[in-house]
Protein backbone atom coordinates (compact mmCIF):
# COMPACT_ATOMS: atom_id res chain seq x y z
CA UNK A 1 0.00 0.00 0.00
CA UNK A 2 1.52 3.00 -1.42
CA UNK A 3 0.89 6.04 1.50
CA UNK A 4 1.44 10.09 1.39
CA UNK A 5 2.13 10.90 5.29
CA UNK A 6 1.56 14.87 5.40
CA UNK A 7 1.71 17.09 8.71
CA UNK A 8 0.27 19.88 8.95
CA UNK A 9 -2.46 19.50 7.20
CA UNK A 10 -4.96 21.05 8.50
CA UNK A 11 -3.99 24.54 7.32
CA UNK A 12 -1.52 26.40 4.69
CA UNK A 13 1.15 24.74 3.30
CA UNK A 14 0.12 21.16 4.49
CA UNK A 15 -2.87 21.60 3.07
CA UNK A 16 -1.40 22.22 -0.21
CA UNK A 17 0.51 19.34 -0.34
CA UNK A 18 -2.16 17.29 0.63
CA UNK A 19 -4.33 18.97 -2.70
CA UNK A 20 -1.20 18.29 -4.76
CA UNK A 21 -0.13 14.73 -3.84
CA UNK A 22 -4.00 13.64 -4.41
CA UNK A 23 -3.80 15.52 -8.05
CA UNK A 24 -0.70 13.52 -9.28
CA UNK A 25 -2.71 10.52 -7.86
CA UNK A 26 0.08 8.24 -7.34
CA UNK A 27 -0.80 6.61 -3.91
CA UNK A 28 -3.62 4.91 -2.40
CA UNK A 29 -3.42 6.56 0.63
CA UNK A 30 -2.98 9.90 2.26
CA UNK A 31 -2.57 10.26 6.23
CA UNK A 32 -3.75 13.72 7.18
CA UNK A 33 -1.72 14.53 10.42
CA UNK A 34 -2.22 17.97 12.68
CA UNK A 35 -4.20 18.48 15.37
CA UNK A 36 -7.61 19.73 14.30
CA UNK A 37 -9.52 17.16 13.24
CA UNK A 38 -12.40 18.60 11.69
CA UNK A 39 -10.15 20.52 9.29
CA UNK A 40 -8.09 17.18 8.47
CA UNK A 41 -11.77 15.43 8.04
CA UNK A 42 -13.06 18.29 6.16
CA UNK A 43 -9.90 18.29 4.00
CA UNK A 44 -9.75 14.49 3.93
CA UNK A 45 -13.41 14.38 2.16
CA UNK A 46 -12.64 16.92 -0.62
CA UNK A 47 -9.32 14.69 -1.83
CA UNK A 48 -9.92 12.14 -4.53
CA UNK A 49 -7.74 9.72 -3.27
CA UNK A 50 -8.65 8.09 -0.01
CA UNK A 51 -7.37 10.06 2.84
CA UNK A 52 -7.42 9.61 6.81
CA UNK A 53 -7.68 12.16 9.73
CA UNK A 54 -4.68 11.57 12.18
CA UNK A 55 -5.38 13.75 14.85
CA UNK A 56 -2.00 13.94 16.97
CA UNK A 57 -0.05 16.45 18.31
CA UNK A 58 3.51 16.31 17.66
CA UNK A 59 4.67 18.11 20.28
CA UNK A 60 3.45 14.96 22.29
CA UNK A 61 5.51 12.01 22.88
CA UNK A 62 2.66 9.76 23.94
CA UNK A 63 1.44 10.74 20.36
CA UNK A 64 4.61 10.23 18.41
CA UNK A 65 4.42 6.87 20.06
CA UNK A 66 0.91 7.02 18.09
CA UNK A 67 2.48 7.27 15.32
CA UNK A 68 5.20 4.78 15.70
CA UNK A 69 2.28 2.10 16.62
CA UNK A 70 0.48 3.07 13.68
CA UNK A 71 3.26 2.51 11.21
CA UNK A 72 3.86 -1.18 12.62
CA UNK A 73 0.67 -1.89 12.25
CA UNK A 74 -0.07 -1.03 8.77
CA UNK A 75 3.57 -1.59 7.50
CA UNK A 76 2.64 1.03 4.58
CA UNK A 77 5.44 1.61 1.73
CA UNK A 78 5.52 5.72 2.39
CA UNK A 79 5.92 7.35 -0.94
CA UNK A 80 5.81 10.60 0.31
CA UNK A 81 6.71 12.23 3.75
CA UNK A 82 6.03 16.02 3.83
CA UNK A 83 7.32 17.81 7.34
CA UNK A 84 5.09 20.41 7.21
CA UNK A 85 3.67 21.06 10.65
CA UNK A 86 5.75 24.23 11.98
CA UNK A 87 5.32 27.32 13.89
CA UNK A 88 7.14 30.19 14.55
CA UNK A 89 6.64 32.82 17.71
CA UNK A 90 7.72 36.75 16.99
CA UNK A 91 9.66 38.13 19.46
CA UNK A 92 12.46 38.80 21.93
CA UNK A 93 14.37 37.42 24.85
CA UNK A 94 12.41 39.90 27.01
CA UNK A 95 8.65 39.28 25.28
CA UNK A 96 8.94 35.32 24.43
CA UNK A 97 8.05 32.66 27.19
CA UNK A 98 10.39 30.01 27.39
CA UNK A 99 7.27 27.96 27.02
CA UNK A 100 6.70 29.41 22.87
CA UNK A 101 10.08 28.61 22.40
CA UNK A 102 10.51 25.28 23.31
CA UNK A 103 7.72 24.70 21.44
CA UNK A 104 9.22 26.19 18.26
CA UNK A 105 12.09 23.52 18.84
CA UNK A 106 10.05 20.70 19.62
CA UNK A 107 7.82 20.98 16.97
CA UNK A 108 10.18 22.29 13.87
CA UNK A 109 13.41 20.24 15.03
CA UNK A 110 12.17 17.28 17.25
CA UNK A 111 8.71 16.54 15.91
CA UNK A 112 10.58 16.43 12.54
CA UNK A 113 13.79 14.50 13.00
CA UNK A 114 11.46 12.02 15.36
CA UNK A 115 8.79 11.29 12.26
CA UNK A 116 11.90 10.92 9.90
CA UNK A 117 13.39 8.51 11.70
CA UNK A 118 10.33 6.27 12.44
CA UNK A 119 9.18 6.50 8.61
CA UNK A 120 13.00 5.63 7.13
CA UNK A 121 12.01 1.79 7.67
CA UNK A 122 8.91 2.24 5.01
CA UNK A 123 11.05 4.35 2.27
CA UNK A 124 12.34 2.81 -0.40
CA UNK A 125 13.62 3.78 -3.87
CA UNK A 126 11.38 6.38 -5.42
CA UNK A 127 10.45 7.69 -2.06
CA UNK A 128 10.62 11.40 -1.88
CA UNK A 129 10.76 13.48 1.70
CA UNK A 130 9.99 17.02 1.40
CA UNK A 131 11.14 18.75 4.96
CA UNK A 132 9.54 22.20 4.97
CA UNK A 133 11.99 24.56 5.99
CA UNK A 134 12.30 28.67 5.71
CA UNK A 135 14.57 30.85 3.95
CA UNK A 136 14.55 31.85 7.43
CA UNK A 137 17.14 28.99 7.91
CA UNK A 138 19.82 31.66 5.59
CA UNK A 139 20.61 33.90 8.25
CA UNK A 140 19.83 34.98 12.05
CA UNK A 141 17.03 37.22 12.17
CA UNK A 142 16.71 38.96 15.55
CA UNK A 143 13.37 39.16 16.97
CA UNK A 144 12.31 36.08 15.11
CA UNK A 145 15.70 34.66 16.25
CA UNK A 146 14.58 31.24 17.75
CA UNK A 147 12.11 30.53 14.90
CA UNK A 148 15.19 31.31 12.38
CA UNK A 149 17.78 28.62 14.36
CA UNK A 150 15.48 25.69 14.41
CA UNK A 151 14.97 26.52 10.41
CA UNK A 152 19.06 26.53 10.42
CA UNK A 153 18.85 23.37 12.31
CA UNK A 154 16.46 21.70 10.08
CA UNK A 155 18.41 22.95 6.80
CA UNK A 156 21.17 21.66 8.26
CA UNK A 157 20.01 18.20 9.32
CA UNK A 158 18.10 17.60 6.01
CA UNK A 159 21.73 18.27 3.74
CA UNK A 160 23.27 15.88 5.48
CA UNK A 161 20.92 13.05 5.70
CA UNK A 162 20.62 13.79 1.96
CA UNK A 163 24.19 12.45 1.78
CA UNK A 164 23.28 9.47 3.68
CA UNK A 165 20.13 8.07 1.56
CA UNK A 166 22.95 8.64 -1.12
CA UNK A 167 22.44 5.60 -3.66
CA UNK A 168 19.19 4.78 -1.85
CA UNK A 169 17.12 6.32 -4.52
CA UNK A 170 15.13 8.52 -1.82
CA UNK A 171 15.18 12.09 -2.51
CA UNK A 172 15.20 14.55 0.33
CA UNK A 173 14.66 18.32 -0.44
CA UNK A 174 14.72 21.27 2.31
CA UNK A 175 12.14 23.61 0.98
CA UNK A 176 12.50 27.27 2.18
CA UNK A 177 10.19 29.46 1.18
CA UNK A 178 9.88 33.10 1.76
CA UNK A 179 6.86 34.73 3.12
CA UNK A 180 3.40 32.35 2.65
CA UNK A 181 -0.14 33.40 2.85
CA UNK A 182 -0.93 31.13 5.50
CA UNK A 183 -2.52 31.57 9.35
CA UNK A 184 0.82 31.21 9.94
CA UNK A 185 1.79 35.15 9.65
CA UNK A 186 -1.16 35.70 12.03
CA UNK A 187 -0.08 33.05 14.58
CA UNK A 188 4.06 34.49 14.66
CA UNK A 189 2.29 37.96 15.28
CA UNK A 190 0.64 36.76 18.43
CA UNK A 191 3.22 36.85 20.60
CA UNK A 192 4.31 40.15 19.22
CA UNK A 193 2.85 42.38 16.64
CA UNK A 194 5.13 45.33 16.44
CA UNK A 195 8.54 43.87 16.22
CA UNK A 196 7.82 42.54 12.23
CA UNK A 197 5.08 44.27 10.54
CA UNK A 198 5.24 43.53 7.09
CA UNK A 199 5.41 40.39 4.96
CA UNK A 200 6.22 41.42 1.51
CA UNK A 201 6.14 39.03 -1.90
CA UNK A 202 4.05 36.45 0.18
CA UNK A 203 3.34 33.24 -2.26
CA UNK A 204 0.06 31.07 -2.10
CA UNK A 205 1.15 27.80 -0.63
CA UNK A 206 -0.07 25.89 -3.56
CA UNK A 207 2.61 27.58 -5.34
CA UNK A 208 5.13 26.56 -3.05
CA UNK A 209 3.54 22.95 -3.04
CA UNK A 210 4.01 22.73 -6.81
CA UNK A 211 7.62 24.51 -7.13
CA UNK A 212 9.22 21.93 -4.25
CA UNK A 213 7.55 19.27 -5.42
CA UNK A 214 9.23 19.83 -9.15
CA UNK A 215 12.43 20.58 -6.92
CA UNK A 216 11.78 17.16 -5.20
CA UNK A 217 12.20 15.45 -8.82
CA UNK A 218 15.04 17.08 -9.56
CA UNK A 219 16.86 15.65 -6.58
CA UNK A 220 17.50 19.67 -5.76
CA UNK A 221 18.70 19.75 -1.92
CA UNK A 222 17.08 23.11 -1.43
CA UNK A 223 13.71 24.56 -3.04
CA UNK A 224 13.54 28.16 -2.65
CA UNK A 225 10.21 27.98 -4.44
CA UNK A 226 10.66 32.12 -5.68
CA UNK A 227 13.38 34.68 -6.47
CA UNK A 228 13.50 36.58 -3.10
CA UNK A 229 14.42 33.72 -1.15
CA UNK A 230 16.84 32.42 -4.19
CA UNK A 231 18.58 36.47 -3.15
CA UNK A 232 18.47 35.75 0.63
CA UNK A 233 20.16 32.29 -0.53
CA UNK A 234 22.92 33.96 -1.83
CA UNK A 235 22.78 36.91 0.01
CA UNK A 236 22.99 34.32 3.61
CA UNK A 237 25.99 32.32 1.50
CA UNK A 238 28.05 35.33 0.93
CA UNK A 239 27.89 38.15 3.19
CA UNK A 240 28.75 38.06 6.65
CA UNK A 241 26.20 37.81 9.37
CA UNK A 242 26.00 41.22 10.91
CA UNK A 243 26.00 42.71 7.07
CA UNK A 244 22.41 40.44 6.65
CA UNK A 245 21.22 40.99 10.19
CA UNK A 246 21.82 44.38 9.87
CA UNK A 247 19.87 44.72 6.59
CA UNK A 248 16.66 42.65 8.44
CA UNK A 249 16.89 45.22 10.90
CA UNK A 250 16.46 47.81 8.09
CA UNK A 251 13.47 45.75 6.76
CA UNK A 252 11.60 45.11 10.27
CA UNK A 253 11.81 48.72 11.52
CA UNK A 254 9.85 49.65 8.42
N1 LIG B 1 3.80 30.89 6.10
C1 LIG B 1 5.04 31.32 5.96
O1 LIG B 1 5.29 32.52 5.77
C2 LIG B 1 6.17 30.31 5.98
C3 LIG B 1 7.37 30.67 5.36
C4 LIG B 1 8.42 29.78 5.36
C5 LIG B 1 8.28 28.55 5.97
N2 LIG B 1 7.12 28.22 6.58
C6 LIG B 1 7.04 26.91 7.24
O2 LIG B 1 6.06 26.13 6.60
C7 LIG B 1 5.52 25.19 7.52
C8 LIG B 1 4.00 25.23 7.41
O3 LIG B 1 3.57 26.51 7.80
P1 LIG B 1 2.24 27.18 7.25
O4 LIG B 1 2.61 28.46 6.64
O5 LIG B 1 1.44 26.22 6.46
O6 LIG B 1 1.55 27.50 8.65
P2 LIG B 1 0.08 27.17 9.21
O7 LIG B 1 -0.93 27.51 8.18
O8 LIG B 1 0.02 27.85 10.53
O9 LIG B 1 0.12 25.59 9.40
C9 LIG B 1 0.83 24.99 10.44
C10 LIG B 1 0.38 23.56 10.55
O10 LIG B 1 1.10 22.94 11.62
C11 LIG B 1 0.15 22.24 12.43
N3 LIG B 1 0.60 22.16 13.82
C12 LIG B 1 0.90 23.20 14.64
N4 LIG B 1 1.23 22.75 15.87
C13 LIG B 1 1.14 21.39 15.81
C14 LIG B 1 1.36 20.35 16.73
N5 LIG B 1 1.73 20.61 18.00
N6 LIG B 1 1.16 19.07 16.35
C15 LIG B 1 0.76 18.80 15.08
N7 LIG B 1 0.57 19.73 14.15
C16 LIG B 1 0.75 21.01 14.50
C17 LIG B 1 -1.12 23.06 12.33
O11 LIG B 1 -2.25 22.26 12.60
P3 LIG B 1 -3.08 22.22 13.97
O12 LIG B 1 -3.08 23.62 14.53
O13 LIG B 1 -4.41 21.72 13.55
O14 LIG B 1 -2.35 21.24 14.82
C18 LIG B 1 -1.09 23.44 10.86
O15 LIG B 1 -1.66 22.42 10.08
C19 LIG B 1 6.09 25.55 8.89
O16 LIG B 1 7.15 24.71 9.20
C20 LIG B 1 6.62 26.96 8.69
O17 LIG B 1 7.71 27.21 9.52
C21 LIG B 1 6.05 29.06 6.58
Amino acid sequence: MNVAIVTGASSGIGTAFAQRIDHRGDVDEIWLIARRKNRLEDLAASLIVPAYAISLDLTSQTDIDTFDALLKRKKPTVRYLVNAAGLGCIGSIDTLSNQSQSMMVDLNCRASIELTTLVRPYLSRGSRILEIVSCAAFTPLPYFGVYAATKAFMLSYTRSLRWELHGTGIRITAVCPAWVKTEFIEKAQSTDSSAIRHFPFAQRPDVIARRALSANTCHFAVACCSLTSFLLRIVGKFLPHCITMAGWEGIRRL
